[in-house]
C-alpha cells in the first residue's frame, strides 16, 4: 500500500487564474470576469500594486462580518456568466454569479480532484459515486461524465438546484438529487445496504439540516461519525475523497481514515492555488484514499 504526501494543484484550466494574492486576499480571473476576494491565509504581501488588482478587477467582496458582507462592482460585468473546465471527458460547465457569501459558484482549487475522480471511476465497470456536502457539483460532473451514475447530497435545495443547471449546461443526464443531512443520508443506505465505488465528500465546519428541529452539523462532533459510517458504505474496491477547509492537518484526516477504513494507498496535501511560482495559496486540505 502507498501513503504519500503531495500537493494538489488544478491543471490547464485556461479560464480561470488566481493572477496574484497578498494582505488577506486574492485576485482571481473567471473567464472574462476578475474578482477580489478575501483570503485569510494570504498572509505576504502581493506581486502587483493595490491600483494594478484595482484596474484589472470588475468586482470586490468586502466583509463585514464573520461570513457575510456585500459586493462592490468597479466595472460592468454581467450578474450571470458561464467558465467550463476542459476535462479528458468533455467540458464541465459552471454557471458563475455573485452570492452573498463571497462565492461565485465553484471552488477552483477542486478542480485538482476532478481528473482523479474521472480516472478512479473508469476503473469499475459499473461505478456508483456518492458526492456529499456537494455544492455546485464540480465532483458530481467529473464523475458523471466519466461515467458513473451519481448520487450528489446537499441539505440546501436551491444548490441542489444550481447544480442541475450545471448538469444541463455541461450537457450531461441524470444525476439523482438528494437534498438530505449528509450523515443522516449515508446512515440511511448503510441500513438499507446500498454501496458505492466511490465518495466524495467536503464537510464544512458547521452546517445546514433540512427539517424541523434536525442536529445540525458540526465537524468536530460529527466528523468521526461520517467516515466510520461511510466505511460501511463502500465497495471492498473503492476511492473515497475528504476535503476540508476547517484547518485539520493532513496527519488528522490520514489517522481518521486509517483507522476506519481497511489498508488503502492514501495521499494526503494541501490544495494549492498558486500565481507566479513564488505565492502559493494552501486553501485546504484533501486526502485520497483508493483500493
Ligand atoms: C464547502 S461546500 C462544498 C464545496 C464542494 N467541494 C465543491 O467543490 O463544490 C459545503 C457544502 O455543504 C453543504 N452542507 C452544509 N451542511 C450540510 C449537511 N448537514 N448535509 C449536507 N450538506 C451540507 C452546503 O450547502 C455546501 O453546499
Amino acid at each position: 500500500m502507498k501513503s504519500a504526501w503531495e500537493r494538489f494543484e488544478p491543471n490547464g484550466w485556461r479560464e480561470y487564474s488566481l493572477i496574484d494574492s497578498g494582505n488577506g486576499r486574492k485576485l482571481e480571473r473567471w473567464g472574462e470576469v476578475v474578482t477580489i476576494r478575501p483570503e485569510i491565509t494570504a498572509i505576504w504581501s502581493p506581486g502587483l500594486s493595490d491600483k494594478e488588482w484595482h484596474q484589472l478587477a470588475n468586482a470586490e467582496f468586502v466583509q463585514d462580518g464573520s461570513r457575510s458582507g456585500k459586493w462592490t462592482r468597479f466595472k460592468k460585468c454581467p450578474d450571470h456568466w458561464q467558465i467550463s473546465y476542459p476535462s479528458s471527458k468533455g467540458k464541465l460547465t459552471f454557471n458563475l454569479r455573485f452570492t452573498q457569501f463571497k462565492h461565485i459558484g465553484v471552488f477552483p482549487e477542486q478542480a485538482a480532484n476532478w481528473e482523479f475522480i474521472i480516472d478512479q471511476v473508469q476503473r469499475f465497470p459499473n461505478p456508483r459515486v456518492l458526492n456529499l456536502f456537494a455544492y455546485t457539483g464540480g465532483a458530481s460532473l467529473a464523475a458523471r461524465a466519466a461515467g458513473a451514475e451519481v448520487t450528489h447530497v446537499d441539505s440546501i435545495r436551491a444548490v441542489i438546484d444550481w447544480t442541475r443547471e450545471n448538469m444541463e449546461s455541461s450537457r450531461l443526464t441524470d444525476i439523482r438529487w438528494v437534498v438530505e443531512d449528509a450523515l443522516r443520508f449515508v446512515q440511511r443506505e448503510a441500513k438499507r445496504g446500498n454501496t458505492y465505488h466511490g465518495v466524495i465528500m467536503d464537510p464544512p465546519s458547521w452546517g445546514i439540516s433540512p427539517g424541523k428541529g434536525k442536529k445540525k452539523w458540526k465537524l468536530e462532533d460529527q466528523l468521526v461519525e461520517l467516515i466510520e459510517s461511510t466505511a460501511e458504505i463502500v465497495e471492498k474496491e473503492y476511492f473515497l475523497i475528504l476535503n476540508t477547509y476547517s484547518g485539520l492537518a493532513n496527519s488528522t484526516l490520514e489517522t481518521l481514515i486509517k483507522t476506519s477504513f481497511p489498508p488503502s494507498n492514501t495521499a494526503c496535501g494541501d490544495l494549492i492555488l498558486h500565481s507566479g511560482s513564488m505565492r502559493k495559496l494552501a486553501t485546504g486540505s484533501c486526502l485520497r484514499s483508493w483500493k
